[in-house]
């Protein structure tokens, strides 16, 4: 039997604007941060969106996680979401390369009062991880940082993930450049082989979102 084509819907900048104002507002300490990170010119757009950051609170807050662990902080704003969405004793541990643009991160999260449940660690985000203690500690994790490496972030936190714990990573549409065989970059070729090691994992269930440029939700199995 020929079963419908499932339902999306296409958004244009009118539909997105909508869809902007229709979510909890910003607070002030957002849209500085928002502001701050446009004056760095071109690297803004490794911003997460902001209704991702809305998402990432609500989803941390949902699971009622206690310690996150983040990949690729930037100015952290995604950082700053996932630790609204933990307890006030929750822990976030931020993993970047650079101390200039985790500087506004530092600035905007003592604004709001979560400072004291980050820690910030500088140094490749592979190397921090492998040394972190071998056992299922995070409930919940956040994939953003360089994407030749996503895979071999996904291995260090997947066993370090307690079961029902879930791990967000972005960019995995890659502007749509997934599905273009003439696009053969080494992000977008990093993030197909991430795209399809992630489906084919027995550890977890899964499921991509078209939420600014896609984001895989994935829950350990028990
Ligand atoms: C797309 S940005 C992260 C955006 C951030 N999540 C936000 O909400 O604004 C990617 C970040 O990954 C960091 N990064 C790149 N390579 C890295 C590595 N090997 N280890 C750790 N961080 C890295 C960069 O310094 C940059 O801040």
């Amino acid at each position: 039997m020929q079963l419908p084509k499932p339902k999306f819907t296409a958004l244009d900048d009118a539909l997105y604007d909508y869809l902007l104002a229709h979510r909890s507002p910003d607070d002030d300490v957002v849209r500085e941060l928002r502001e701050q990170t446009a004056r760095l010119g071109h690297w803004a757009v490794m911003q997460i969106a902001p209704d991702q950051a809305t998402f990432l609170r609500i989803l941390v807050a949902a699971i009622g996680a206690r310690h996150a662990v983040e990949v690729g902080t930037f100015t952290g704003l995604s950082a700053l979401a996932i630790a609204r969405g933990l307890p006030k004793d929750g822990r976030l541990l931020c993993l970047d390369v650079s101390e200039e643009w985790t500087g506004i991160a530092r600035g905007a999260w003592a604004r709001a009062g979560v400072a004291e449940r980050i820690e910030l660690r500088i140094a490749p985000a592979a190397e921090t991880l492998r040394a972190l203690p071998d056992e299922p500690s995070f409930d919940f994790a956040f994939i953003d940082a360089d994407k030749k490496s996503y895979s071999v972030y996904w291995e260090e936190i997947v066993r370090r993930l307690r079961p029902g714990g879930l791990i967000a990573a972005d960019n995995v549409l890659w502007e749509g450049d997934v599905v273009d065989a003439t696009e053969q970059g080494e992000d977008v070729v990093a993030i197909r082989r991430f795209n399809e090691r992630v489906v084919a994992d027995p550890r977890v269930e899964s499921v991509m979102l078209a939420l600014a440029d896609g984001l895989t939700i994935a829950r350990k199995l028990p």
